[in-house]
């Protein structure tokens, strides 16, 4: 049956790299129907939202989503920015890619990470990041309510005055909880993994901490054959640098794993290579894990590569594995035979240079490579 793929390209190197990796879909000759769609910064200037209301109709009606990468601003610039007519009127500008998450409960955030070619030895793991929760379930705001200061002692509060302070909560639920690890460990068994690690902060964040392992523990009783190890967010980090090969799926808070799957990122050698998919119950969009890059936005120095393999784990989640299996293994051949590499990965390639090295290499490959990077 045909498949409905919504594209929204987005802001900066978000529209380069879809148009660049695009292609792809025609050379591949899926029953898919491609649509795209308009998202990003100049719809909240001109309109006061990121996501006008016809996108979020295509959204609704779409397999999947594949998003470019968008630009946010802090408060002030985007106020600022806004069209006169819209100024003062008290519009708040929240992250189309949150709104994304939050609306169509996407509650899961995978973001594989691998080292296939290039130097070190070789590794593939996952993280998996809360998607709707945690520091990014929205309080967050610049003065401490006086309901809280009885609960809020610390001396610093008495210093300043409630009202020159901010506070940010992070919040953590059962129904969250139950329902990130239950994924975790269904992906680490789906996917070959033998261990799923929760990164977290129970030393210091006792009380959330504590809730987190103690749900963490009691969906790993349900999966016998799948090691469940809890760890200190700050030692992980570490390990992914030193011994990445140690872990299967690393699963954590929002904003932990936001952090962490940059610096896995980087340990792979930089966000032009590092994919993600964001996946609910029946809903699903993807995206690179890098933004809209203004510092390179424009040169033709954004490289590809992680778009393809987003699209890649789109096609997966739509039932085409095998065209996702030669989508990676071209990215992993054109990476791996070092030419045609963008200056993020040492080369002096363009975008549409290496698109085309990844296209040319999914046409012809040159050997038969198993490189699922999920
Ligand atoms: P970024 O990911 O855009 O860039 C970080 C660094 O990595 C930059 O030096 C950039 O040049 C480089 N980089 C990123 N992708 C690259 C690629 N494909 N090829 C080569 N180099 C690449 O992060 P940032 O600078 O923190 O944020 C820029 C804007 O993007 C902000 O407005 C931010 O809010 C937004 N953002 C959006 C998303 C998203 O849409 N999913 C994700 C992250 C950041
Ligand atoms: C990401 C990005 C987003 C996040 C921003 C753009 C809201 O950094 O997808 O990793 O913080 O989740
Ligand atoms: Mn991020």
């Amino acid at each position: 049956m045909m498949k409905k793929f919504l594209v929204l390209p987005g802001d900066g190197i978000g529209r380069e790299v879809c148009e660049a990796a695009l292609p792809v879909l025609d050379l591949l000759n899926l029953p898919i129907q491609c649509e795209f769609g308009e998202i990003g910064w100049d719809f909240w200037c001109q309109e006061g939202n990121a996501i006008p209301a016809a996108t979020w109709h295509q959204i609704d009606m779409a397999d999947a989503v594949l998003l470019g990468a968008i630009s946010s601003k802090g408060k002030q610039a985007a106020e600022a920015e806004l069209v006169p007519t819209l100024q003062g009127r008290g519009l708040r500008y929240t992250s189309p890619v949150l709104q994304l998450r939050q609306r169509l409960e996407l509650f899961a955030n995978v973001r594989p990470v691998w080292r296939l070619a290039g130097q070190g030895m070789p590794f593939r793991c996952a993280i998996i990041r809360e998607n709707t929760e945690g520091l990014y379930a929205g309080f967050d705001r610049q003065g401490v309510p006086e309901s809280l200061s009885d609960w809020l002692t610390h001396p610093n509060l008495a210093r300043s005055g409630l009202d020159q302070a901010a506070i940010s909560v992070r919040l953590q639920t059962r129904f969250g909880l139950e329902r990130l690890f239950r994924y975790a460990f269904d992906y680490a068994g789906a996917n070959g993994y033998s261990r799923v690690t929760l990164a977290d902060k129970p030393n210091v964040l006792r009380e959330s901490g504590q809730f987190a392992t103690d749900i963490f523990l009691g969906i790993a009783a349900h999966y016998a054959g799948i090691e469940a190890e809890i760890c200190n967010v700050d030692a992980v980090a570490l390990d992914l640098v030193r011994q990445p090969q140690r872990f299967g799926v690393i699963v954590a808070e929002n904003l932990l794993g936001d952090i962490l799957s940059d610096l896995a990122a980087g340990v792979m050698g930089g966000l032009g290579l590092a994919p993600s998919a964001n996946i609910g119950h029946g809903r699903a969009y993807f995206e690179p894990v890098h933004g809209s890059a203004p510092d390179i936005a424009g040169s033709g120095r954004a490289n590809p590569a992680a778009m393809f393999l987003t699209i890649g784990m789109a096609l997966r989640h739509m039932g085409f594995a095998a065209a996702a299996d030669r989508i990676d293994g071209a990215v992993l051949q054109v990476v791996r035979q070092g030419r045609c590499l963008t200056p993020d990965l040492g080369g002096a390639s363009t975008t549409q240079d290496m698109a085309s090295a990844i296209l040319q290499a999914v046409t012809r490959p040159r050997h038969a490579l198993r490189a699922s990077i999920v």
